[in-house]
């Protein structure tokens, strides 16, 4: 089916496609995968995870079809990012398709309705089955950054499965600061004591674009902080040898490309991590063989976005077979047994 409907989406410009994804996500006429591999179940921080395979955030920004998502068989899904006040973005065009690259590059900036709508769209599935987490941004405008996570946290604790803090868009000015030392301290003090005894899980979401001594740093500060896991990575703001004409917008680059540069980085955090911090493990995955690869570096999870631009929602079923039959072939019994070091 997607092998009919691609050419005619990527007829659009790259905005309107997603736009009209959505909206097609929308009309809720999906069939319903089929149940599991039970090999698949996983748990990730306390959440059971029917399959470890993520939608990553940035594709619902609003909330708009968690459960949708859902459906085509992630076992879980990341909404946002949300900022605490609505917001309009960078002005368009601000995302590119790298077709020859299997590449995305987006510089939207946060666009999204805000943390009212978002809450008020957790509200209207309430009880439903499903992991659903959200993602946290900051107001380009804030004075007080971590204070919009505060904010995001406070409001989202009750409704959502988890919470990440995402430190590592490269499309808000200044916010990748807040992975550094001292900033990234006093803001795990403060997300943390937002969290609270809620209980809701609290990830960090960082870029794949670290010096060599930020990861022993990083890693250091969200263990002491006790924070529940680690996204490794966001998108990258390097550009690696690419060969489509948009190669050089500004913005940051998913997909293929970032392949290489998501493992290094989640290896050299779980070498720091040692087993003591979760980590889910995003970019460039685009098969099981992907997805294995970084559960076998450590990765209780993973997440996509990019690929499924290209090969479409039955990805989502091709990579959660191709997973299993890896684990059967190297006789693992599970996800946990294959990402234990
Ligand atoms: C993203 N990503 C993203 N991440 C995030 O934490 N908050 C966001 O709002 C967005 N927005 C967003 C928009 C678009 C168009 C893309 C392609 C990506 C990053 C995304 O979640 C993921 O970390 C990277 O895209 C790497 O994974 P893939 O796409 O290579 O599988």
């Amino acid at each position: 089916m997607f092998g009919i409907l691609r050419p005619l989406l990527f007829k659009f410009d790259p905005e309107t496609a997603h736009n009209l994804t959505i909206a097609a996500l929308r009309t809720g006429l999906l069939p319903r995968s089929p149940a599991d591999d039970p090999i698949l179940a996983t748990s990730l921080a306390g959440l059971a995870l029917p399959n470890p395979i993520g939608l990553a955030a940035g594709f619902d920004k609003d909330v708009m079809v968690p459960d949708a998502a859902l459906r085509l068989g992630f076992g879980f899904v990341e909404c946002g990012s949300v900022t605490p006040r609505p917001q309009d973005g960078n002005p368009r065009p601000r995302l590119f398709r790298l077709a020859q690259d299997k590449a995305v590059i987006n510089r939207f900036g946060f666009n999204n309705l805000g943390m009212e709508h978002a809450i008020a769209r957790l509200k209207a599935r309430a009880g439903r089955p499903g992991i659903v987490g959200i993602n946290l941004g900051a107001n380009k405008d804030s004075d007080d950054r971590a204070s919009d996570y505060v904010t995001g946290i406070t409001a989202a604790a009750h409704l959502a499965s988890y919470v990440t803090v995402n430190i590592s868009s490269p499309n808000t000015p200044g916010l990748r600061a807040l992975q550094d030392g001292a900033a990234l301290a006093d803001l795990v003090a403060r997300v943390m004591a937002a969290r609270g005894d809620t209980g809701v899980p609290l990830f960090v979401k960082v870029a794949p674009d670290q010096e060599d001594a930020d990861y022993r740093v990083i890693t250091r500060t969200l263990i002491d902080g006790g924070v529940d896991g680690l996204i490794v990575s966001n998108t990258t703001i390097t550009r690696p040898p690419l060969a489509s004409r948009h190669a050089h917008e500004a913005g940051g680059l998913s997909g293929a490309p970032l392949k290489p540069l998501a493992q290094a980085a989640l290896e050299r955090f779980a070498a720091e991590a040692g087993g003591q911090l979760p980590l889910i493990a995003v970019g460039g995955i685009a098969s099981g063989a992907d997805a294995y690869a970084r559960i076998r570096a450590g990765a209780s999870a993973v997440q996509l976005y990019s690929a499924l631009v290209y090969e479409g929602p039955g990805l989502v079923r091709r990579i959660k077979a191709d997973l299993a039959a890896l684990l059967r072939r190297d006789g693992f019994a599970s996800i946990a047994e294959a990402a234990a070091r």
